[in-house]
């Protein structure tokens, strides 16, 4: 079948975009595209022409992979151009999402029809760093309003066609079939003058005042970095220019912005995620099992996270406690949740109720009978999970997936409780489960493919990144953590105040210093599990400040004090005890401290990182690089325009610099710096991660 068909309807043409699987715009597309709109503009007996797509998507837009090699003529931008330029009525059919490039076209249109169901419709590309490079920036304002457009295009967030409506991105929503209408909305303007978007004079009276300074000052830590949401706002004032000016100006900031190492970062983390989905021998002929109903275990601060998490996506929930108490709890805080929700206008208050109404709280463990996926949420102690597993396996259904949230139990030792390993799996969520994106899959040695295939398939509807991870203390992201906190540690003894570490890390763009985020989760949980290990040598000596500042009664936030002391409205205030305390512990220690440089606390923060996530790609641990990076990405708070750890080492340090640094750090630190023996393989074959990835993908 030819990518775009052209279908004669008397004197319409349907031209109809059919590329696998989102109708990505693609060079084939471009030019076959081309060829029959030269067609249908050439023909005089057709009269219209209606564009559309297939099943679910008009068009998500240009295909991401052409932009780190270079895009092919034809442009899409001249294609819009002569769209628009068109004087046969030209009506879009927005049969499904349309997003970045994909609405581009629509707006090249003189008319935009769209299904009602539709959910999709934006301009994405700053997610990606760039700007939206077909004319977006100069059309939207035109027909939104500036305000709207530029809301729009700085946040990349998609609206749905009742919204589209309203604001006047399209002209007409369809109850049946869009493609009819369309065709009959074309009908109706043949012989009119076309109504060019790109005609439009913007009056710059209508524009609210000091709107785009406004807009500039905002951008400081915005999620794309601090290039495209500046080029994008530039762009978007140009709007007032006529358009062929104006689309002069924002393909120049096209290019640029996509020459910049924040596009190309967050490029690869659009990939890596969708990567992360695929795991080696698990095809897509896999049958999945079907979870319709979700148990969970304990309603403490994770059981009630990650209740929401499965209500939010439409799911029953039975959750289950063991005392009254603790159960009304963890119901009155779900609820709560949602009620805010409601009040901030993220879900109606219908939805609200809805969603509550599907959560069923239970003493009894045997409700979850029915449960075809049940999450084990309950205090962090193997011999209760243990003991938990066991009576699970009596209770739960015949091929009902059971999952513990442990994040430092050994899943292999809690599967064999059961009589069905296979069926058991680690789901590590995040705090606040129903918010962090990242849902680390723990694959423990006997867990079926079916049940890992479903897993991932749940993270997916649950709006989650799914990852996969193996084994071991940390699985993937904590044991990555653990080596980053042990330096941080390090670091305050030899002389990093608090404020300077997490002050660099933030500069660097991290969402949160590391010390800051310890004492949001709770100093305590780490202070626990430190005590049950009995540290020695180096480790002991890096625990005893965090230790110290735990036995003076500071947790963190929730008790005002930690690393900083909280004011009321929760802002972090440095605190000199504190630094009195580390500095005396440097004297005990006999370690002459010294002021530690931005680069240097940056530099070891990141290669630390990236050390251990090769030690755990070649453990097999984690399947990919990129999946290190993932997780880092959407658990950690680490900045999608600096693309992770891994891709930090192949592409800003260099794996040659890197292995480099980390056998100087060696010699300087010792075995805490021992490098892994992958990166100093790929070091001296000249190799990179994300080579290493394709190659195993390859094979
Ligand atoms: N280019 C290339 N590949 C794309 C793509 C695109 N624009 N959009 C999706 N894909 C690929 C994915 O990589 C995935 O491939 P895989 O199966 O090999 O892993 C496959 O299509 C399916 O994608 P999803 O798993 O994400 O499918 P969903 O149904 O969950 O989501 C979507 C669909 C909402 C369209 C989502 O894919 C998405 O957000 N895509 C990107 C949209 C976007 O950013 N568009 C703007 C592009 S830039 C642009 O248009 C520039 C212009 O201004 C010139
Ligand atoms: P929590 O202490 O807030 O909640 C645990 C709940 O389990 C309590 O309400 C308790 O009453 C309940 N419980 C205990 N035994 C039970 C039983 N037999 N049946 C039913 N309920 C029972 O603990 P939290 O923080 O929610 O942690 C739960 C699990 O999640 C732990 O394994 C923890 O390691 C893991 N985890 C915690 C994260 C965090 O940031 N808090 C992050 C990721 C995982």
């Amino acid at each position: 079948m030819a990518i775009v068909e052209l279908e004669r309807q008397g004197g319409v043409a349907v031209l109809r975009m059919n590329n696998p699987p989102v109708n990505a715009l693609g060079h084939a597309l471009r030019v076959d595209l081309e060829k029959h709109l030269n067609e249908a503009l050439a023909d005089p007996a057709v009269k219209a022409i209606v564009l559309t797509g297939t099943g679910r998507f008009f068009s998500a837009g240009a295909d991401i992979s052409e932009f780190s090699l270079g895009v092919r003529e034809p442009h899409l931008q001249p294609m819009i151009g002569r769209i628009e330029g068109s004087d046969k009525p030209m009506v879009a059919a927005i049969n499904g999402t349309a997003l970045g490039g994909g609405l581009e076209l629509s707006l090249g249109c003189h008319y935009r029809v769209v299904g009602k169901d539709v959910r999709q419709l934006g301009l994405p590309e700053i997610t990606l760093g760039i700007l939206p490079g077909a004319g977006g920036t100069q059309r939207l304002p035109r027909l939104v309003g500036v305000e709207q457009a530029l809301q729009m295009i700085t946040t990349g967030a998609f609206i749905d066609a009742v919204k589209a409506a309203k604001i006047g991105l399209v002209d007409k929503v369809a109850d049946g079939d869009v493609v009819a209408e369309a065709v009959a909305f074309a009908r109706g303007q043949i012989g009119n003058p076309p109504r060019r978007v790109g005609a439009i004079v913007i009056d710059k009276a209508s524009i609210p005042a000091g709107l785009f300074d406004k807009a500039r000052a905002s951008v400081g830590r915005h999620p794309s970095g601090p290039v495209a949401p500046n080029a994008a706002i530039d762009a978007v004032e140009a709007a007032t220019l006529p358009v062929a000016e104006g689309s002069a100006l924002e393909r120049k900031a096209f290019v640029e912005t996509n020459s910049s190492p924040y596009a190309r970062a967050l490029q690869y983390k659009f990939f890596a995620e969708r990567q992360a989905a695929n795991l080696p021998g698990i095809g897509p002929n896999v049958r999945l099992r079907d979870i319709k109903t979700v148990g969970i275990l304990g309603a403490g601060t994770m059981g009630t996270g990650i209740s929401l998490a499965f209500l939010n996506a439409g799911f029953p929930v039975t959750v289950v406690e063991t005392a009254q108490e603790a159960l009304d709890k963890g119901v009155a805080r779900i609820k709560e949740t949602l009620e805010a929700n409601a009040k901030r206008g993220r879900i109606t208050e219908a939805q609200a109720n809805d969603r509550f109404a599907k959560l069923t709280p239970s003493l009894k463990m045997e409700d979850l009978a029915q449960a075809d996926l049940i999450i084990e949420a309950v205090f962090e102690n193997l011999a209760l999970k243990k003991e938990i597993f066991a009576k699970l396996d009596k209770i739960a259904k015949p091929g009902g997936i059971i999952a513990t949230n442990t994040s430092t139990l050994d899943v292999n030792a809690i599967a064999a409780e059961t009589k069905r390993p296979q069926d058991v799996l680690g789901l590590h969520f995040f705090s606040p489960a129903n918010i962090m994106r990242l849902l680390e899959i723990v694959r423990a040695e006997k867990t079926a493919p079916d049940v890992m295939a479903t897993a991932m398939a749940i993270a997916k509807k649950i709006g989650k990144v799914g990852v996969q991870a193996g084994v071991c203390d940390g699985f993937v992201g904590n044991r990555m953590l653990h080596a980053y906190t042990s330096e941080v540690y390090a670091m305050l003894l030899e002389g990093a105040m608090p404020r300077e570490i997490d002050g660099a890390m933030e500069a660097w763009g991290m969402a949160m210093g590391p010390l800051a985020v310890g004492d949001l989760a709770g100093l305590d949980v780490s202070y626990r599990i430190r005590q049950e290990r009995k540290l020695t040598g180096e480790a002991a000596q890096f625990a005893r400040i965090p230790d110290k500042i735990v036995e003076m009664g500071r947790h963190g936030q929730k008790t005002g004090a930690g690393f900083y002391r909280y004011d009321a409205d929760r802002k972090r205030q440095v605190d000199p005890e504190i630094e009195a305390l580390i500095r005396a512990e440097a004297e005990g220690l006999q370690i002459k401290q010294r002021h530690v440089p931005a680069e240097e606390i940056v530099e070891r923060c990141l290669l630390r990182l990236a050390n251990e996530g090769a030690k755990i790609l070649e453990e097999g641990i984690a399947l990919r690089a990129s999946d290190c990076d993932t997780m880092y990405l959407n658990g950690y708070g680490f900045p999608g325009w600096r693309g992770g750890p891994m891709w930090q080492v192949d592409n800003v340090i260099g794996m040659k610099a890197a292995a480099e640094k980390i056998k100087a750090y060696e010699a300087k630190y010792g075995a805490r710096w021992r490098i892994a023996p992958l990166i100093e393989r790929l070091s001296k074959e000249g190799g990179t991660f994300a080579a290493l990835d394709k190659s195993r993908r390859a094979g």
